[in-house]
């Protein structure tokens, strides 16, 4: 009996620990949409509903996609903190947001490809500018599609420059849409607080430049600082104008586990990127506007569906920072 206690006093502080690695992983706005639950050796992850963005993300696709970052961000914890996770996915019907129950079985020690993963949870940061010129190898580029390809999920690279200049141009129609629509504006203004806020969530101004990079084709910015000259000033590096590598992610299906599978691959990729030095860019402004992600998909998804739109390339200038919620805030003790 007491024994057992010890293994849950043991099983209850890993899981804790993986939780405190998951948070780390990227969210629409930063708005880090989860729950976690920990009952003995399972830890159960939910939707946090108040945190979807109603207006942009009515159907929760993009805060499915985050939370499935940050599910395949406590599986990789817990792989190097010694278990075998065993993942169930949208386990009840009746409870949707119910996400996932991982049973934390024993495992074997983690493997140096698992290890170099982890290594970048907390040092991965989204990009919100140009890229350098040189292009990472294709070989690297195959590597990071397969991360993605082993979770379920498809990088589509966009290699034409009618392709790249149609997507930022869908991009930019959205962008201006979004700045005229009221209930847009205010839900971005609700996700980038003013510096010097205590909040521990939003995309704060150490996030984005405060000037966005021209780059060729331009892809338009979100519009966190509101005009308000908000963001880190550029360094003296100089702008870097390459748009890095344009590729979509996309799914098979667009149901539920499939925008859960989209959020997995995708940390999975950018974890293998961030260990070449590349991180992402993300522009899901047109995927937010029904009618665009319908055309972005017919024209260049094949029978796939878009989930993020995203450039990949080595970051120069600012260095930016995140920031997280601490974890008793969104971890329960379940008895
Ligand atoms: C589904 C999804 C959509 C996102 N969309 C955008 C976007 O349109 N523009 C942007 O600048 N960042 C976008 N991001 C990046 C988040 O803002 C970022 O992950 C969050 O602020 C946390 O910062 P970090 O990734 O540096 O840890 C998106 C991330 C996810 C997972």
């Amino acid at each position: 009996m007491k024994g057992e206690r010890l293994m849950t006093g043991r099983a209850t502080e890993d899981a804790r620990r993986a939780i405190e690695d998951a948070v780390w992983a990227p969210s629409v706005h930063n708005t880090q949409p989860w729950r976690f639950g920990v009952r003995g050796t399972r830890i159960s992850l939910r939707a946090d509903a108040d945190r979807r963005l109603d207006v942009a993300d009515p159907d929760g696709r993009e805060m499915l996609i985050s939370c499935g970052a940050a599910l395949y961000t406590l599986r990789l914890s817990l792989r190097v903190l010694g278990y075998e996770p065993e993942v169930r996915l949208l386990p009840d019907p009746d409870r949707p947001h119910l996400l996932a129950d991982v049973q934390m079985e024993p495992g074997k020690p983690a493997g140096e490809e698992t290890e170099r993963a982890y290594a970048q949870v907390r040092r991965r940061r989204s990009h919100r500018g140009g890229f350098a010129a040189e292009q990472p190898p294709p070989s690297l580029l195959d590597a990071i599609r397969y991360e993605a390809e082993r979770e379920g999920a498809r990088l589509i690279r966009a290699i034409d420059v009618h392709v790249q200049g149609a997507l930022a141009a869908l991009t930019d129609a959205a962008e201006h849409i979004q700045r005229r629509t009221p209930a847009y504006a205010a839900e971005i203004a609700r996700w980038a607080p003013a510096p010097g806020t205590s909040r521990t969530d939003g995309v704060q101004h150490a996030a984005y430049p405060s000037e966005t990079p021209r780059t060729e084709p331009h892809f338009a910015a979100r519009d966190f600082a509101r005009g308000r000259g908000w963001g880190i000033e550029p360094t003296a590096d100089g702008p870097a104008s390459h748009p890095g590598v344009v590729m979509l992610l996309v799914t098979a299906a667009d149901t539920p586990s499939d925008w859960l599978r989209a959020g997995q691959g995708l940390q999975r990729a950018l974890l293998l990127a961030a260990q070449h030095d590349l991180a992402a860019a993300y522009h899901t402004q047109a995927l937010q506007v029904p009618r665009l992600r319908d055309l972005i998909r017919t024209q260049f998804c094949g029978d796939g569906h878009p989930q993020l739109l995203l450039r990949l390339g080595r970051p120069v200038g600012e260095d930016l920072t995140s920031i997280r919620r601490p974890v008793p805030e969104i971890m329960i003790i379940e008895s």
